[in-house]
């Protein structure tokens, strides 16, 4: 009995990263698993945020995990926040971490803000952010966590946290695997193909594909991606180290195409050619996407109304795992 579980975070508009690593993989297991998939709207306020913001991108964020492909008729969709219980085992997760666990997450270490050497204007939530995702999981018992590859030590933490748990107080919890896409996992951004690419970039990072860029200006954003200055032969191959910015390109198409990297490079003599492969396999994948899109979004109250049908839901599923939590840990 396979079920299946993962959440985006509202705090920018969706990549491409966000696609490939997450969305496509979510929408292509829902036939062979339960799946409950889900809009993280409380992590969105773990650094500086904007309310209007938050309720725009909230509601772009529902049209677009349908747009995707993610079908309310096979999966379970819903809002973090409209389901308590997130919030409540989170504290009796809390009480199952230690400090030392939460100081190593990178994300932590990524995103704390320190001024003169001492952290500074760091919200709590940020550092305690990987146990309420902790309890995201825990909360629906799945076996796997589809999620991009910067995702793994927080699920690692949650697995981690599953086991105490179960063997303090007794099992509750099943400890879910992770599952990371073969190709796509790892987006980088094309301008600085160092850097993961992100949905918190700025809003104009050239390297940055947005899931509702307009065509003509995903095509820019592909003509001045960052290649290398070999141009041999030979010049188009996967090699990480030596060929980071030929590599992503290699890697983008790959996903796109359901393709391996080898495979995406053959025949493909220069970077001009290769960026057209990219920029044709792109738009592939984002213009029924978009169109989907449109049509969705004429109607943002049947959207909605599909979401809280999904959260008050998983107010269901999850209220027996919170009360065997609270009752295993000695809350009367
Ligand atoms: P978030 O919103 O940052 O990202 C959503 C999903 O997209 C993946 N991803 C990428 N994949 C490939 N290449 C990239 N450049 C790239 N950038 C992002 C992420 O790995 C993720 O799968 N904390 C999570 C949301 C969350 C969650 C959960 C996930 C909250 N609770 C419980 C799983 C289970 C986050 O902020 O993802």
């Amino acid at each position: 009995n396979d079920t299946r579980l993962s959440l985006l975070t509202p705090s920018g508009h969706l990549t491409l990263g966000n696609y490939l690593g997450a969305l496509r993989p979510m929408a292509a297991a829902q036939d062979a698993a339960t799946c409950f998939y889900g809009i993280s709207d409380l992590h969105a306020m773990t650094t500086t945020h904007d309310p209007a913001r938050l309720r725009a991108l909230t509601g772009e964020f529902r049209t677009l995990v349908l747009a995707a492909g993610i079908d309310p008729g096979r999966a379970t969709v819903f809002q973090q926040s409209r389901v308590p219980a997130h919030t409540e085992l989170a504290y009796l997760l809390e009480c199952t971490t230690y400090v030392g666990e939460l100081n190593r997450m990178i994300q932590f270490k990524e995103k704390r803000r320190t001024a003169g050497g001492v952290i500074s204007g760091t919200r709590t939530s940020l550092y305690t952010y990987p146990v309420l995702m902790a309890a995201d999981i825990l909360l629906y018992r799945p076996t796997h966590v589809p999620v991009g590859d910067d995702q793994r030590q927080h699920v690692e933490l949650a697995r981690d946290v599953a086991q105490r748990f179960n063997l303090a107080y007794g099992p509750v919890f099943t400890v879910p695997e992770i599952t990371v896409p073969p190709v796509g996992a790892r987006l980088m951004d094309l301008a600085d193909p160092a850097r993961k690419m992100s949905k918190s970039a700025e809003a104009d990072a050239a390297g940055v594909v947005r899931l509702l860029d307009d065509p003509d200006l995903v095509r820019r954003k592909i003509a001045r991606a960052v290649t290398d200055s070999d141009t041999g032969p030979a010049a188009v191959r996967f090699d990480r180290t030596a060929k980071p910015g030929v590599s992503n390109l290699l890697e983008l198409v790959a996903a796109c195409t359901g393709t391996t990297v080898e495979d995406a490079a053959e025949g493909v003599p220069t970077y001009g050619a290769l960026k057209k492969v990219a920029t044709d396999a792109v738009l592939a994948v984002l213009e029924p996407l978009q169109r989907r899109y449109a049509e969705l979004a004429a109607d943002p109250g049947q959207v909605e109304e599909v979401f809280e049908a999904g959260s008050a839901r998983c107010r269901e599923v999850t209220a027996p795992v919170l009360a065997a939590a609270r009752a295993a840990i000695g809350l009367s």
